[in-house]
């Protein structure tokens, strides 16, 4: 997620501005900037890679500004660059803003502008049209131009404006994304959160959606989408700096679970246009290009690999083309077949896993079409693809993979979609259903969420097994070997995913009264049989820990105790039975005291073979 902070007072801007985003540096970025009013001029200074590359810019540039916005960028639209980073500019410079969210009809706004204000643009971003935007309908107001400003855009922001007609005062508007005002002595703040403001100041108003806030030297004025002013208490701050970064959450992980419901949507919402179609991010993948295709790979590691499972059956099931998923190590050294029909799908939180880029390299070479599901904008990945097709997770920074995991499952679900409509193997009532359905999902993780407690009281007991056994049937099988990847890296519990219909061919001579074994049941068309394989295992002493759709009661008697998803298409299941088993390894790894968010020799992004 981006980085905000911004200063009104009587003190040096730059020095405090950068030392904010300094504080906002672990939410991951790949640029900076920061604009000032120096004599009555917006004046904007911004660099690609690291704070210290502004501040080294910044240094050739002395000033003593009093009032400004800094910002560090996690891209979306636009790769990683000096023109892409924020501050973004209108066409005279009169105006200037910071950005951290996704304006959905950016295109729409920008296409407007250049049919009707000639606007020329310099960047690939979204935010820059915002800045236009507000410069062509400013009338002399900008609290007034900044309310018609918003009345013409849709989707998430944080924003923070400066007009040059008024340097005594920043503007900031906020939905969806995440901004707070610092009330200081003679002087305030915004910021994206809190971190960045503790140093100066524990009280906080919290902005709440489609408020717009007028921030002076001496004053903080919050107005609603109507326009009335808002009276609200400031926030004490009670955090210290470390608990701020994480939100009030113990860890990153914990913070990035909870984080599922807005991954998802953020994914989601920008692919759907107003009629609800599909829209790709301008990948091209015609009837032909698909009727062309004699196979898919989807390629990857670790949790990607296990989005990549789930991939196969989606794609298979609705678009009736083959699908072969290989893990990236092993990829490239057994000659596969590969040709100019063949569609290379890597996935990837970082864009930066050797394994699957030397993979992709080798499917490239052998003549395949790439296109790769990232998380980091530009990666290297990203940038030797055909095509890319952009989880918007925002950074993951714990170790163990979760919004990552769910959000490349959002990607592969509308990739299958899209695959099957144009191919026709799915109906149009089908197709109705489906995007339903994965509107609906970020309400039902959420529904999730609220049950923690109740997993983490299951996790009590877990914590002390040696071996711990997940079992599941189609999908749930895939959703069980990244439920056990998850146990696994940050408990160090040795854990077994299997499909259930294998146990009784060999493993199931492990399991006795030790061996708790989650069973994911979460199939309909399978629900039986995975009772059946519930007594299979109870009847050697397991204590069994069942997964089930709501209406499905029977697992009840069947397990020992039972986690539970809320209904949905089976096929749609992993996104949900994910979740359970992200909290239910949080708390096991909680209850053992081990650093969850830098496991022992484990790494966020595996750069060697
Ligand atoms: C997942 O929790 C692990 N951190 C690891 O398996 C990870 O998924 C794998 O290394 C792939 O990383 P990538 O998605 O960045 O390519």
């Amino acid at each position: 997620m981006c980085g905000v902070m911004g200063y009104i007072g009587d003190e040096n801007a730059q020095d405090i501005i950068i030392e904010g985003l300094r504080k906002l540096e672990y939410r991951g970025y790949d640029s900076a900037g920061i604009v000032m009013v120096q004599d009555g001029k917006l004046v904007v200074h911004k660099k690609k890679g690291r704070l210290a590359n502004l501040e080294k810019e910044l240094e050739k540039h002395p000033n003593e500004s009093h009032i400004g916005i800094g910002h560090t960028r996690w891209a979306t639209h636009g790769a990683p660059s000096d023109v892409n980073a924020h501050p973004h500019t209108s066409m005279s410079g009169d105006v200037a803003l910071i950005h951290n969210g996704i304006i959905e009809n950016y295109l729409e706004i920008k296409e407007w502008l250049q049919r009707e204000h000639g606007s020329v643009f310099q960047s690939e971003t979204d935010t820059e049209v915002v800045a236009h935007l507000i410069s062509v309908l400013y009338n002399g107001d900008l609290l007034d131009t900044c309310f018609r400003a918003v009345e013409k855009m849709r989707g998430a922001y944080a924003l923070g404006i400066l007009h040059e007609n008024e340097p005594d005062k920043l503007i900031a508007i906020r939905k969806d994304s995440p901004l707070v005002i610092g009330l200081g002595e003679g002087s305030n703040y915004i910021a994206s959160d809190i971190p960045a403001l503790l140093k100066h100041t524990k009280d906080v108003l919290l902005i709440e959606n489609n408020e717009i806030v007028v921030i002076t030297k001496k004053s903080v004025t919050v107005y609603d989408g109507q326009r009335n002013v808002v009276e609200r208490a400031p926030y004490h701050v009670t955090w210290d700096a470390a608990t701020a970064e994480k939100e009030g959450y113990d860890h990153f992980m914990l913070k990035e679970i909870h984080e599922q419901p807005k991954g998802i949507r953020d994914t989601l919402v920008s692919r759907l246009d107003a009629q609800g179609n599909v829209k790709l991010d301008g990948i091209r993948l015609t009837k032909e290009d698909l009727e062309r295709l004699d196979r898919i790979y989807i390629v990857a590691c670790g949790t990607a690999y296990h989005a990549g499972l789930v991939g196969k059956y989606a794609i298979e099931r609705l678009a009736k083309i083959p699908v072969e998923v290989d893990v990236a190590s092993e990829f490239r050294y057994r000659d596969p077949f590969v040709s100019d029909r063949t569609l290379f799908i890597a996935v990837t939180q970082s864009g930066e896993t050797l394994d699957t880029l030397a993979a992709l390299r080798e499917a490239k070479n052998r003549g395949a079409r790439v296109l790769s599901v990232v998380n980091v904008v530009g990666s290297s990945i990203a940038r030797e693809s055909d095509d890319v097709f952009y989880t918007w997770a925002g950074p993951e920074i714990a170790v163990a993979s979760t919004k990552a995991y769910t959000t490349q499952l959002m990607c592969l679900y509308l990739l299958a979609i899209h695959m099957g409509r144009t191919l026709r193997t799915i109906s149009d009532e089908a197709y109705a259903l489906y995007i339903k359905e994965l509107t609906a999902m970020p309400d039902r993780i959420s529904g999730i969420l609220k049950q923690e407690n109740a997993i983490a009281a299951i996790a009590d007991g877990l914590h002390r097994k040696r071996d711990i056994f997940f079992i599941g049937r189609g999908l749930d099988s895939a959703v069980a070997y990244e439920g056990s990847l998850k146990l696994k890296e940050i408990s160090y519990i040795n854990s077994l995913a299997i499909a259930a219909g294998e146990l009784k061919h060999g493993t199931i001579a492990l399991i006795d009264d030790d061996v708790p074994v989650i069973a994911l049941a979460n199939q309909d068309a399978l629900f039986e049989k995975m009772l059946s394989n519930i007594q299979e295992v109870k009847a050697r002493g397991a204590r069994v820990i069942g997964m089930a759709k709501a209406h499905n009661k029977a697992i009840e008697q069947a397990a020992d105790q039972t986690l539970w998803i809320p209904d949905c298409e089976d096929i749609f299941t992993p996104l949900l039975s994910v979740v359970p088993l992200q909290i239910l390894a949080y708390y096991v790894a909680k209850l053992k005291g081990f650093d969850i968010d830098k496991p022992k020799n484990l790494a966020k992004s595996v750069t060697v073979e």
